[in-house]
């Protein structure tokens, strides 16, 4: 970014002539209609990132209008541009795999074009963590606007929303509890609004913790995607992008190590997603802050669990909007949390928790002296199976399960995975543990998020609901039961993981946070002669960039040339 130039006449394409390069370019916005006098002013670039593809940001064209409108209100230019978007049940093979290229995209055309600040609007799961970790790379003053979450369905009676219920059913479905006229009609019920998951999903959390960075308008998380507040917000997201341009508030000069201790605070008392602390460990990666994941757990037996939203408690996001959104929260940690960071408004976080006030009482958000689970949502586990650790939702997870010896029933990879996990066959018992490899960011590729591997039908039948599993894989942010997940190294990059054999013993022990797989070092050094990853080399294109260059889960699945 050319710092000496503001509006239209910084980043210029290069012709060997800079005063033809300014004319040339005056020359074809003018073609759209701008004068001289608007085309003197601060420009404030909107990522448009609407996509048929993308339901989740069904909603973005009236919420530009509303930027602009913010925007032209403060006297500067709006000037609306494309990037990729990347939709959770719309990307093959993952999401995760494409988060990386649209935060290059984001980069590239933040860097390319003249902006003087800009409008990062996402939702989707990858899509904030993306557009955060490409702005940070080039360090101009953004925000970032969420698209906002979708209403509750009701289906036969009951509240039901995407995507906590969609895998509760299913898993209904599997059972043979409830038939296919039955899980079909719920399917129209699941996401009757355009706008984000409604549960504390990978969006609603990565929206939050956006939110505590201080990346985006105090209280604008939570507001439902169709709400009039979701339009003032958009607004007054235009006129703090004028404000952050104007003074060049840049995100160097907002986030430090103390930002992102105080989100992940907040990850642990939203019982967030596990997703978050992959995307969190790549956004601080570009500010080059490194997230220590054992002071991770040490804060994880310090802060409890208090927002009553599924998958870990009962309520919807429409409900913590009510009740107060994230403003309700951090005045609740106060304590806890470092206050003398700052926020895109100019303003300390302390100084915005001291601007709120809550006169009404609510059920949703709870009080330390009350909370839903007593320790925080996540826990980081070790041992000789996740020697650069591993993550469990505990909160989510069976408290019968949270210590438990079984024998593992090993699949490889989501074809093997599809192919046995429901036949009758299946040398299974409840007390196993179910074992899924090859699915970590190398894996599948792209860490997809199956590791919420089925209950086994004949086990589903009899009634069991939860088993321990593991995987060097995600889960979504809306799904529960005792999952070990995020197994580094994963198997594909030679892990353990990948030594393991039906029949091994593994013990897992999430309060001494420890993960063993009972097998002697000379054994599991045998093993490993035989181990054979080359199908895991691409031959060309992205894929080959994305597995000569992707980094582990612990280390954000960022690319290393982009750290
Ligand atoms: Fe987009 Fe859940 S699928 S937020």
């Amino acid at each position: 970014m050319d710092d000496k130039k503001t509006g239209i006449k910084q980043n210029l394409t290069n012709y060997g002539d800079l005063g033809f390069s300014t004319f040339l370019r005056k020359s074809f916005i003018k073609g759209l209609g701008y004068s001289d006098e608007m085309l003197d002013k601060p420009i404030v670039g909107i990522i448009n990132t609407f996509s048929d593809y993308n339901s989740c940001h069904g909603n973005v064209p009236d919420l530009i209008q509303s930027v602009r409108a913010g925007i032209l209100a403060k006297g500067a230019i709006p000037l609306e541009f494309p990037t990729i978007s990347v939709h959770e049940a719309f990307s093959y093979p993952t999401s995760m795999y494409l988060r990386n290229l649209m935060a290059m995209d984001t980069e590239e055309m933040i860097r390319a074009q003249p902006m003087d600040s800009c409008v990062l609007i996402g939702g989707c799961d990858k899509t904030v963590p993306a557009q955060l970790m490409g702005a940070l790379s080039v360090d101009m003053p953004v925000i970032q606007l969420v698209t906002g979450p979708m209403l509750t369905g009701s289906h036969r009676g009951e509240r039901v929303g995407a995507c906590t219920d969609c895998r509760r059913l299913w898993a209904k479905f599997r059972a043979d509890e409830i038939d296919e006229a039955e899980i079909n009609e719920a399917n129209n019920q699941l996401v009757p609004t355009v706008g984000t998951c409604g549960v504390m999903g990978t969006a609603s959390t990565m929206a939050m913790i956006a939110e505590t960075l201080g990346m985006m308008p105090p209280d604008s998380s939570c507001a439902p995607a169709v709400s009039s507040e979701r339009r003032r917000i958009s607004e007054k997201t235009g006129q703090i992008a004028v404000d952050i341009a104007i003074h060049k508030r840049r995100p160097s000069s907002i986030l430090t190590a103390k930002s992102f201790e105080n989100a992940l605070m907040v990850l642990l008392a939203i019982g967030g997603s596990t997703n978050a602390l992959i995307h969190l460990a790549a956004i601080a990666g570009r500010m080059g802050i490194k997230l220590d994941m054992e002071s991770f757990d040490a804060l994880s037996r310090t802060i409890p669990v208090i927002v009553d939203l599924k998958p870990s408690g009962e309520g919807y996001m429409e409900d913590l909007y009510k009740a107060g959104g994230l403003p309700r929260i951090l005045l609740e940690l106060k304590d806890k949390l470092h206050l003398d960071v700052y926020t895109v408004t100019g303003k300390t976080l302390g100084q915005t928790i001291e601007e709120t006030e809550f006169s009404w009482q609510q059920t949703i958000v709870k009080s330390a002296a009350d909370p839903i689970y007593r320790e925080g949502g996540m826990a980081v586990l070790k041992g000789n199976l996740a020697p650069n650790t591993a993550i469990i939702k505990q909160s989510a997870a069976s408290d019968s399960l949270l210590t438990h010896s079984g024998r593992a029933v090993v699949f490889d990879g989501l074809e093997d995975l599809a192919n046995r996990i429901d036949s009758e066959e299946l040398d299974v018992y409840k007390e196993d543990i179910l074992v899924l490899r090859y699915i970590g960011p190398k894996g599948a590729p792209g860490m997809p998020e199956a590791g919420l591997i089925p209950i086994p039908k004949k086990l589903a039948r009899q009634g069991v609901k939860d088993m321990v599993r593991i995987s060097d894989g995600r889960m979504s942010g809306t799904a529960s039961g005792t999952i070990i997940l995020h197994v580094c190294p994963e198997a594909a990059d030679g892990g353990p993981l990948a030594l393991v054999q039906t029949g091994d013993k593994i013990s897992l022990d999430v309060n001494t946070r420890s993960l063993h797989l009972h097998v002697e070092d000379s054994e599991l050094a045998s093993r490993r002669e035989t181990l054979d990853l080359s199908r895991f080399i691409a031959k060309r294109g992205y894929h080959k960039l994305y597995m000569e260059h992707v980094l582990q889960a612990d280390e954000g699945v960022d690319f290393d040339f982009l750290v």
